[in-house]
This record gives C-alpha cells, structure tokens and sequence, in this order.
C-alpha cells in the first residue's frame, strides 16, 4: 500500500549547511525504508512530498514533526496512491530562491513560497511543475 504525504513547516534557523546535513540525512536513510520525494525550500519554508509504504512514511513523518530544525510542521495532504510521482529521488530538492518565480506565481499571489495558504492539492500542482521544468536536483 502506496501512500503520499505532503507537509509545509518553517526552518529554524536554517543554514547552508544544515540544509546540506538534513539533504544528506534523506538520502543516506530513505533507501533502506522505501521512501521517495522532494523537498522544496525557500522564504524560510519548507514543502516536502513524501511517498512510499503506509508504515513507513507515517514513522518518517513522526520522526520530522520532532525535528527542531523547523517548526510549525501542518500537514498538508495525505492520499493513497497506486505509483509514485517522485519515484527518482530518493530526496530531490528544489531551491527556490533560485528563480522558478513564474511557476511560484501560477500558483499563488505572490512569488513565494507559501503553501500554508494554499490547498495541498495545488502544492502537489506546484510540485509536479517542478518536476516537469527539471527544478528538481538529486535523482539518482
Ligand atoms: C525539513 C526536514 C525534512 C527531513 N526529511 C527527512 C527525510 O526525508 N528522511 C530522513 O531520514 N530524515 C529526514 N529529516 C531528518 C529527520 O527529522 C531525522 O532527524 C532523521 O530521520 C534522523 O532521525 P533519528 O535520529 O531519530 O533516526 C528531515 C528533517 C527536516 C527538518
């Protein structure tokens, strides 16, 4: 059974190489549990998709809820799946105060990222943008 996850939180603190530690982190654990996505950043946000086995993205989702390296973790949406769309990353990320403005503003007011005031089913729109537009770095 194939689940999707979708989150928003803000980063505390978050620096280059905190955000390169919490990367590493994905990439080095998510392997062993079958997990796939993507984690988006910028403006102090996080937007992170996560996919894979019910058992295993709910304990990676309890897991991140209590990382003090962001807070304010909402859930944005969780779905049943029958395939992955994120299938090529074990966690690829997009950096989006690196451009990608005219995909940010299809989908919100401004040019930000601000999936709290959007529905889950419009970030998962904005996510797969991404993906088509080749945003997403660290397939494997
Ligand atoms: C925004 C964010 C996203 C994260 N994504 C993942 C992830 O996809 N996979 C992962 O193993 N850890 C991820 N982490 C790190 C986990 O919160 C946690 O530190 C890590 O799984 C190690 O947990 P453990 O020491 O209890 O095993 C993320 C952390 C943050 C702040």
């Amino acid at each position: 059974m194939l689940v999707r996850l979708i989150y928003a939180s803000r980063a505390v603190s978050v620096t280059r190489d905190s955000l390169f530690d919490i990367i590493s982190q994905a990439r080095n654990c998510n392997p062993t549990s079958g997990i796939t996505g993507v984690l988006c950043h910028g403006h102090g946000i996080f937007l992170q998709a996560l996919e894979g086995g019910r058992a295993e993205v709910n304990s990676m989702y309890a897991k991140i809820m209590k990382d003090d390296r962001h807070k304010d973790v909402t859930l944005l949406q969780y779905e049943e799946i029958s395939q992955r769309r994120f299938g090529g990353w074990t966690m690829g990320q997009v950096d989006l105060g690196k451009a990608h403005t005219s995909i940010l503003l299809r989908y919100s007011e401004k040019a930000e990222l601000d999936p709290y005031t959007v529905s889950g089913t419009v970030s998962l729109a904005l996510l797969e943008e991404l993906m088509d537009n080749a945003a997403i770095i660290g397939r494997v």
